[in-house]
């Protein structure tokens, strides 16, 4: 059969049209926007937009409680605070994530420790996390990454055994079920982000879900300087160090108009990524996302995996070939391990003073399969505004990468 020619060898592009877009914020945004302006007042404690946005945050979610914030690093800082986690304790988390993840587990004076995930879910290994966990081990940070559950039901027993909390990162997974119950509720909390590149937006913000009052009462108070706002609290006495880190009318009005278009942007990413693991499958030299039995992706990008072996080329000249041809597509992700950041290895976190994280000897090879995940996968990004044509010429530009490449 004759070789079909490689834009990137001078021949013609799979993908000859523009991807489709949409404009994100429009009209219903605007009118929550004016709504809650004419409340005369922009601090949550006083407007709606915010509470109205915990209420229908949460009661989709199936939990009592959700609390806004400023960011997905805030969710999570806000979430370690209501736990507890102190100077010296140990959080075991996922090598593959966002600073957002890590710089609260810092900011708290405690130690991430780094489990190793499964070579193509990128999730955690249950079975590496309990091999982490040590007298000082408060917390396991469960990263949900790509739109993709980790196995949160091994995870929660694995916790629950040694009287840990679980906190599920779920920055990147809105809308994403697991077992039938809707992400971040399966740990005692779970952290949204609303930056700029998630699902959904209001420019930046946060929140968590928890079905637990007394943790909730402590998100609230960690997103306020731990000041109460309750009508029956006494006075404003913190009793333990927490930030401002509070959702202002405005970003909730947009957050809030954005969060009632998530179960149609969810459902067109996963019609559209659901199609393209069907029909990539079998392509040469490409491992596709697996997805554990139960699990409802949300699918916030596709990540790949290049044979090597198979394809005789790097994951780098994979996507070079299929950038050539069009695709959105880039290689390594992150690049490395997050406990490859200098802040780790130079132990340099204050500029001044020793972290506690400084005791910990952060190295390349800690989490092999990690590091294998990011020496060779290639990310596709993905929107909920892609249509069958740019699916059709997507499956033939990596069809074609992988049967022209290496050979
Ligand atoms: C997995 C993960 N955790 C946390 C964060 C932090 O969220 P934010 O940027 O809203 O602080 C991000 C953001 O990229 C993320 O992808």
């Amino acid at each position: 059969m004759e070789r079909v020619k490689l834009a990137i060898d001078g021949g013609a592009k799979a993908k000859q049209t523009p991807y489709g877009r949409e404009q994100r914020y429009g009209a219903e945004e605007l009118e929550q926007l004016r709504e809650a302006l004419e409340q005369g007042t922009l601090f949550y404690a006083q407007g709606e937009k915010v509470r109205q946005l915990e209420a229908e945050f949460a009661e989709k979610s199936g939990v009592p409680y959700a609390v806004c914030c400023t960011s997905g690093t805030a969710a999570i800082h806000s979430a370690l605070m209501a736990v507890g986690i102190s100077p010296g304790e140990e959080v075991i988390t996922s090598p593959i994530t966002d600073m957002g993840t890590l710089s609260p587990i810092l900011y708290q004076g405690a130690i991430p420790i780094f489990a190793d995930l499964h070579p193509h879910t990128y999730t955690l290994i249950p079975e590496s996390v309990e091999a982490c966990i040590t007298p000082r081990t408060k917390a396991v940070i469960a990263v949900n990454l790509a739109g993709n559950a980790c196995d949160l039901d091994a995870l929660r027993e694995i916790c629950n055994r040694h009287n840990l909390y679980l906190i599920e990162d779920c920055a990147q997974t809105f809308g994403c079920r697991y077992k039938g119950r809707p992400i971040g509720t399966t740990g005692d909390i779970g952290c949204f982000s609303f930056n700029e590149y998630k699902h959904i937006s209001c420019g930046d913000g946060g929140i968590t879900v928890t079905r637990d009052a007394a943790l909730a009462e402590r998100l609230r108070l960690s997103t306020d300087k731990a000041y109460s706002r309750r009508a029956d609290a006494p006075e404003r006495r913190p009793t333990f160090l927490a930030n401002n880190y509070r959702m202002t009318e405005l970003q909730g009005a947009v957050a809030l108009a954005q969060f009632r278009k998530l179960d149609s942007i969810v459902s067109r990413r996963q019609a559209w990524c659901g199609e393209l693991s069907r029909r990539l499958e079998g392509v040469r030299g490409i491992t596709l996302p697996e997805i554990a039995e139960g699990v409802e992706p949300s699918w916030w990008f596709y990540m790949m995996r290049v044979d090597e072996s198979q394809m005789g080329v790097s994951a780098d000249a994979v996507a070079k070939a299929l950038q050539a041809e069009g695709l959105p597509i880039g290689a390594h992700y992150i690049g490395k391990c997050v406990y490859e950041h200098p802040l780790f290895t130079n132990k340099s976190a204050f500029a001044r003073a020793p972290h506690a994280c400084d005791s910990y000897d952060y190295r390349a090879g800690m989490c092999p399969n990690a590091e294998a995940i990011l020496n060779t996968c290639i990310t596709l990004s993905v929107n909920e505004a892609y249509t069958q044509s740019d699916l059709n010429e997507t499956v033939e530009g990596i069809r074609k990468v992988g049967e022209g490449l290496g050979r």
